[in-house]
This record gives C-alpha cells, sequence and structure tokens, in this order.
C-alpha cells in the first residue's frame, strides 16, 4: 500500500466493525499523532472511502470505494500473511519478474504483485501470457516454505485449489483442474498457473506463484489464437466479477491451505485436488521434451506427480508436461 499507515488505519475501522473509533484511539493504536489521523483519513476520503466524523463519538467508515485498487483489496483482506504486503501497479512487463526482483531483496513471505496490465506476461515453457488492461488477476505471490526443491510444484497444484474455491466463491462457477496448471471451464481456460523457485543447494530459498485469472474479458477482448481455447468468469456468469473480492477469497484460501501443507503435508492437499481434476480415468497425451506419451491418467501420487499408463500398461511418472485432454 502507498501508505502502511492508511493500511493500518484500515486494519483499526475492520476491527471495530462499523463502530465509531475516535481520533485519539486510532492515534494511540497506530502510534502517530492525531492530526497525522486526520491527515490520512482526508487521503482515505480522497480514495473513495465513505468516512464520517460526529463530533464527539469519532469516525466511522462507511463504505469503502468498490474499486479494483490495493486499498480496497486491503479493506476486505482476513488473512495474516498472505496478501500483505501487496504491490500494486498499473502496468508493469510481469508480475513475476517483479516478485523475482522483491524476493532476491528479501521480501517477506505473503508479499503479492498485482498489475492491472501486463505488457510481457510470461506463460509455461516460455510462452507469453495475454494480460489484457483492467480485465484479469495477473498476480505473482511469494512463499518461502522450507522444503526440498522436489516439492516445490506441489504449490502448483495447492495453489489451483486455492483459485477453483475462490472462483466458486465470488463467481459461482465451478471450474476444473487439468493437471498440473490449467483451470478450465467448459473445456476453455480460465486461469494458467506458474509456478518458479529460488533454490540454494536441495532448499526452496523462496517459490513465486504467478497466477493468471481471465475474469472480465468479453469474447472480443481475446486476440485470434485465443478465442477458441480462452475463456473468462464474466462469459460464464454473465456478469462483471468483483476482482478484489476474488484477490481475497484466493489469499485466505491459500492461506488455510498452506497452513494445512505445513502441518499435514501434500496428501489432505491432494484429496481436495482430485475433487476438482478433469483428466482422471480419461485418455490424455503427455508432450514433453523427451517425446509424447498417451494413454489414460490414473491420477496422481502422493507427491503430485501425475500417473500416466500407457497402452502397453507401463505406468509413467509425468514431472511436467502439455497435456491434451
Ligand atoms: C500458463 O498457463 O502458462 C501460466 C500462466 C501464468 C500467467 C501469470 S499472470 C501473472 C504472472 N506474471 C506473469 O508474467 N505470468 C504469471
Amino acid at each position: 500500500m502507498k501508505s502502511p499507515v492508511r493500511q493500518k488505519i484500515l486494519d483499526a475501522f475492520r476491527k471495530a466493525g462499523g463502530g465509531y473509533l475516535s481520533g485519539e484511539k486510532i492515534a494511540g493504536e497506530i502510534g502517530i499523532s492525531r492530526t497525522a489521523v486526520w491527515k490520512h483519513i482526508a487521503e482515505l476520503r480522497k480514495e473513495g472511502f465513505l468516512v464520517e466524523a460526529v463530533p464527539k463519538k469519532g469516525y466511522r467508515l462507511r463504505e469503502t470505494p468498490g474499486e479494483w485498487s490495493e486499498e480496497e483489496i486491503y479493506w476486505g483482506l482476513e488473512t495474516k500473511r498472505i496478501g500483505r504486503p501487496i504491490r500494486f501497479f498499473e502496468t508493469v512487463d510481469s508480475t513475476q519478474k517483479i516478485a523475482h526482483e522483491l524476493a532476491a531483496n528479501g521480501a517477506e513471505e505473503g508479499t503479492i504483485v498485482l498489475a492491472d496490465e501486463q505488457t510481457m506476461g510470461r506463460g509455461r515453457l516460455s510462452r507469453g501470457w495475454h494480460s489484457k488492461k483492467g480485465k484479469g488477476i495477473w498476480m505473482s505471490l511469494i512463499i518461502r516454505p522450507d522444503i526440498a526443491v522436489q516439492k516445490a510444484p506441489q504449490f502448483t497444484l495447492l495453489a489451483a485449489v486455492g483459485v477453483a474455491g475462490a472462483i466458486e466463491d465470488v463467481a459461482g462457477l465451478s471450474p476444473k483442474i487439468k493437471w498440473p496448471n490449467d483451470l478450465l471451464i467448459e473445456g476453455k481456460k480460465v486461469c494458467g498457473i506458474l509456478t518458479e523457485m529460488v533454490s540454494q543447494e536441495n532448499r526452496v530459498l523462496a517459490i513465486i506463484i504467478g497466477i493468471g485469472i481471465n475474469v472480465n474479458h468479453r469474447p472480443g477482448d481475446f486476440p485470434d489464437a485465443l478465442k477458441d481455447k480462452a475463456t473468462s468468469l464474466a462469459i460464464h456468469a454473465g456478469k462483471e466479477i468483483p476482482r478484489a473480492k476474488l484477490v481475497q477469497s484466493f489469499c485466505l484460501k491459500f492461506e488455510r491451505l498452506y497452513d494445512t501443507y505445513l502441518k499435514a503435508g501434500f496428501l489432505p492437499v491432494k484429496t481436495l485436488w482430485e475433487t476438482y481434476a478433469c483428466s482422471i480415468g480419461q485418455r490424455i497425451e503427455a508432450r514433453m521434451v523427451q517425446g509424447t506419451i498417451r494413454g489414460k491418467a490414473l491420477g496422481i501420487d502422493e507427491e503430485g506427480v501425475l500417473l500416466l499408463q500407457d497402452d502397453s500398461g507401463r505406468i509413467h511418472h509425468i514431472y511436467s508436461a502439455d497435456i491434451e485432454i
């Protein structure tokens, strides 16, 4: 947020649950002067927050701007770590690139980088990612679990479950997950996840989870090459979906899943993942650098690795591939 003090004031209003807070109380809690409180409240008003001031009672937050802004996301954010802080940009080349730079400079776990537009969005396998202005969620999350490098890809699956839950919650739609990183609605891609890792020896220093969600695109917003493959939440919901709410819901779901993972490992995440999986039991084609394998997707193992049985009955462990259903 542009000002950590304003973030604290919003936190205090949230705790007050719609009640009044005296300028003195806010000043005391945050450790600033009453004049400073007044100045920050004036700034919040400029940003569209409706803050009422009543003599002898204090301040009360009556309405938030309801827009796609850092402040709006903070206001409804119920997490402890994920989404704290948010680094919010209008236009960037890639949030993934910025998140890597921040991680290298010691950014704390939970930091998210969000942009309204990306000019060089990155997808898996060196592909680009179409990131139209004002239409989607282009976000990179930094986490720092103390795990071995082989486990890092599990976070693609964990994040996919978080996004799927947030979409159900906020848009009322039922997405499916196509291993490892695609979320589909009626067979078309609505979200892609790119998990990258910074490591030392065999340990993870940081994982950067890049998430692109097509939220409010109309069919004409996609370039011709994507028209048959990509879709958006708004197209299926028949209405615009509030992006700030989707980010808040994702952060909360991810935090809960991540806490479960840290306590109990990948297995509970696997069980949830399976409820969203769309290719299990079906014939698929796995395209890899070493070649293509066709067969039946049996499921994922306890590490999140895809098990594919070819026509001779042999079971292959697939760690990374492009899947065609
Ligand atoms: C894929 O399906 O290939 C993964 C796409 C990941 C796109 C997101 S958008 C936010 C973040 N920044 C990027 O440049 N890429 C990821």
